[in-house]
């Protein structure tokens, strides 16, 4: 697929994906949705790409929301659907990804922008970043699942506050709250973000995948964490990586995983 708004790179086992409509502060439009949509699926069927990073391109923006031009006029069956194939087409899809996917968040995280950032599996920020739920502002409420996975990650108290002020925190106060996991210059945040996949790319991808699939089902309703957990973990033992692993652990030397 060629894409209008998205970048892709690869190398070293990692696909940056960079949402690429500066001039609109890289807000996320219908067709950018489905963009990213092709562009995570892919990468995640690659068997090369090992890890995934995102980010928005400019030195302002990393996605600042959904595009509010193309939903201003809607009615409510139109707003429902648009939350629901969102929600179906990018932030599950994201979450539920075994290839892991890290949010670098380079300016303006705002509504759907910071939906995006908390499907990623975790978020690092550059010091100028800006994030926020900004919805009610506008007379509507996060949609792209922003209600839930902020109170997960922050705790309720503090998302309520998020989203009722419809304020922005800086990325120091985000790391203050456990929703980035580092904060470093503009410069480094790409060089941070390499750094930190490099060394997931060197363990088990079918481990990883797996334990993914474990930590998410912990906040999935119906769903008992322990016992997928044990599912997970058996899994495991059928693996090629499993048998690498253990191998070149008792061989006393580096484990080079296949990846099955
Ligand atoms: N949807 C559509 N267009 C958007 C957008 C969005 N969410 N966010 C920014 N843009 C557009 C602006 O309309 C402007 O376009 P224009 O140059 O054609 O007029 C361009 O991006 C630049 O934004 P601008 O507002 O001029 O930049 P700023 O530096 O003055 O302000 C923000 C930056 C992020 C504070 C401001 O753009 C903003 O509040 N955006 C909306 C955030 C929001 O409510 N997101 C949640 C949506 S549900």
């Amino acid at each position: 697929m060629k894409y209008n708004n998205l970048r892709i790179e690869e190398e070293n086992g990692i696909t940056t994906i960079t949402i690429n409509r500066p001039k609109k502060l890289n807000a996320l439009n219908r067709e950018t949705i489905e963009e990213l949509h092709d562009a995570f699926d892919t990468a995640n069927k690659d068997e090369d790409t090992k890890v995934i990073i995102v980010n928005g391109s400019g030195e302002k923006a990393f996605v600042a929301g959904a595009d509010i031009s193309e939903f201003a006029d809607f009615d409510v069956s139109e707003g429902k659907k648009l939350a629901a194939q969102g929600q179906e087409l990018l932030f599950d899809f994201v979450e539920n990804l075994s290839t892991p996917v890290i949010a670098a968040v380079n300016g303006f995280a705002l509504g759907g922008g910071l939906e995006l950032a908390m499907s990623c599996h975790f978020r690092v920020a550059s010091d100028n970043a800006k994030m926020g739920l900004p919805e009610v502002s506008l007379g509507v409420i996060p949609g792209y699942g922003g209600t839930q996975r902020l109170p997960q990650l922050i705790g309720k108290g503090r998302a309520m506050e998020m989203i009722m002020t419809a304020g922005m925190i800086d990325a120091n106060q985000a790391l203050t709250y456990g929703l980035v996991n580092h904060v470093t210059t503009q410069d480094q945040l790409l060089p941070l973000c390499e750094k930190i996949a490099t060394k997931i790319s060197r363990n088990s991808s079918v481990a990883i995948g797996a334990a993914i699939s474990a930590i998410n089902a912990n906040f999935k309703d119906g769903v008992n964490g322990f016992d997928i957990e044990k599912q997970e973990f058996g899994n495991c033992f059928g693996t090629e990586d499993f048998e690498e692993g253990t191998t070149a652990f008792l061989a006393k030397r580096k484990a080079d995983f296949p990846g099955r």
